[in-house]
């Protein structure tokens, strides 16, 4: 954690607490090109090359920078089917950190998802949860189950001072233990992605894990996005200040009875696995590894990235690290605030997320706002950012558009990959559009897959409004990129 002063800055400037030592070279096309290639993609920017993006903020997913001792770990890796030692050490590294007994590798998150689902949701369970994540929902949809939301009402509000805008609302919670309905699980998602990974406080997952305890529901952490929420744990809940890393996430680790992730994210390599100290939940969940993902000592990971695992979980013990990527966050947030830009306050984890319903305020819902400020943002500046609003909700039964509550683009900064100036190149486009907001214009969806359709889906524009948001940027920046 970077308490060092500047003398001369007048801002706070967050100082990286590493040093680059691998490169890759980038590509930023010209306006037209871009226009070109966002037209190909379906402006859908999930499916534009990587070759035309200039800074890739559509996720932190399996592209966080790796440290030298993960690189170098992963030369060591043990590559056998079964009874790898990479596996053991990978299995010691997930006792040691969670202190929990059981850990069944899976080789990424909604493998987790669909394991746990699986095994514990049946036809007509509820399973309450903080909020939903694409991916657990369509899996417990999948296995006949229903998602109901319980974060607390201010959660939902886009610009707020709160500190903890994840945390459940307890009462609710209790009120529907108390109807008595079957529950397959409660979830609990630290990080919360979607409404701008906004942390949960260890407060809140005490009082829920209480409440759990008392009517027999399984408790059940997504401990995907956990790195970030140490760290506001650390920072934002006085009652943690003096705790190490290392005591938080017992002490979160000992409110649930489940605990899942994605090595994409936590652990900064590309994997996964459950873990618990439950034999019962072990043994009715071993049997869909071998099934499903692999043997139960590799669950579709190569060896070598469960040994960049093993080291990235250690590193996430590292205060240094996992302040890296929230306060990159926050210092983007807080300089487009001073231009009045609407973003999702307070800054949370994973990255900065642009208030679309706000910014683009004449594009209505039907339109995908965050769509097309996700088309608008690539267009002017070649940076990929991802559609966190409509186009990401399923449909209703009836076929009809299903409104997300929050229209946000998501602009993701994988930890410790981008430098300052490139998040102030960001800030600078981003600036600039907004005071071109009006010339952004809707999409309507042209070709819709059934499931899912933000992943694969394309559309287009409803008007000519990217030829002239094109013309604008060239009288503006001439021969700039
Ligand atoms: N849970 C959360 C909170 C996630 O953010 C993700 C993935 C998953 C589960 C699924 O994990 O991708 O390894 O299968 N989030 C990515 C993102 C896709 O970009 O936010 P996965």
């Amino acid at each position: 954690m970077s308490k060092i002063k500047f003398m001369f800055e007048s801002s706070n400037i967050p100082l990286e607490m590493h040093k680059v030592r691998i490169v890759q070279k980038l590509n930023l096309l010209a306006v037209e090109d871009r226009l070109d290639a966002i037209d190909k993609a379906g402006n859908n920017t999930f499916l534009l090359r990587n070759n035309d993006v200039f800074l890739d903020m559509l996720t932190d997913s399996g592209v966080n920078a790796m440290s030298d001792h993960q690189l170098a770990a992963m030369m060591r890796a043990d590559d056998s089917y079964a009874g790898s030692a990479t596996f053991e050490r990978l299995e010691k590294a997930v006792q040691k950190m969670f202190h929990k007994e059981f850990y069944l590798p899976a080789h990424q998150g909604r493998a987790c998802e669909n394991i746990i689902a699986q095994t514990f949701v049946k036809k007509g369970d509820i399973t309450p949860m903080n909020y939903h994540f694409t991916t657990t929902k369509a899996h417990i949809v999948a296995n006949g189950g229903t998602v109901v939301e319980l974060i607390k009402d201010e959660g939902v509000i886009v610009e707020s001072v709160l500190p903890f805008k994840g945390d459940m609302d307890i009462e609710k919670l209790e009120s529907l233990f108390k109807q008595g309905t079957k529950i397959a699980f409660n979830r609990i998602e630290v990080g919360t992605n979607l409404i701008g990974g906004q942390p949960v406080s260890l407060k809140n997952m005490k009082e829920v894990a209480a409440v759990c305890k008392k009517y027999g529901v399984i408790n059940l952490l997504d401990a995907s996005l956990l790195a970030d929420n140490l760290y506001f744990i650390k920072i934002r809940e006085e009652e943690y200040k003096d705790a190490t890393i290392e005591e938080i996430t017992k002490e979160i680790s000992d409110c649930f009875d489940i605990i899942y992730f994605s090595g994409r994210k936590l652990g900064c390599a590309r994997g996964g696995g459950i873990i618990t100290s439950n034999k019962e939940f072990y043994d009715r969940m071993k049997n869909l590894v071998p099934l499903y993902e692999g043997f139960i000592t590799y669950g579709g990971m190569s060896v070598r990235e469960m040994e960049a695992m093993t080291i990235g979980l250690e590193e996430t013990m590292d205060i240094d690290m996992i302040s890296q990527g929230p306060q990159f966050i926050e210092y983007m947030v807080n300089e487009l605030q001073k231009h009045d830009v609407p973003v999702v306050t307070p800054s949370g984890g994973l990255g900065c997320h642009l208030n679309a319903m706000e910014f683009v305020k004449h594009i209505p819902q039907d339109q995908f706002p965050s769509a097309s400020l996700a088309s608008a943002l690539y267009l002017i500046s070649g940076i990929r950012g991802m559609e966190r609003g409509t186009l990401s909700e399923e449909k209703n039964e009836d076929g009809s558009e299903h409104f997300a509550n929050m229209e946000l683009l998501r602009l993701a900064l994988p930890r410790r990959v981008f430098t300052l100036s490139q998040v102030k190149y960001a800030i600078d486009r981003i600036k600039w559009l907004y005071d071109n907001r009006e010339l952004i214009g809707g999409l309507r969806l042209y070709e819709e897959p059934e499931v899912m359709r933000f992943f694969l889906g394309k559309l287009e524009p409803v008007s000519a409004w990217q030829d002239k948001l094109v013309a604008k940027f060239k009288e503006d920046f001439g021969e700039s990129l």
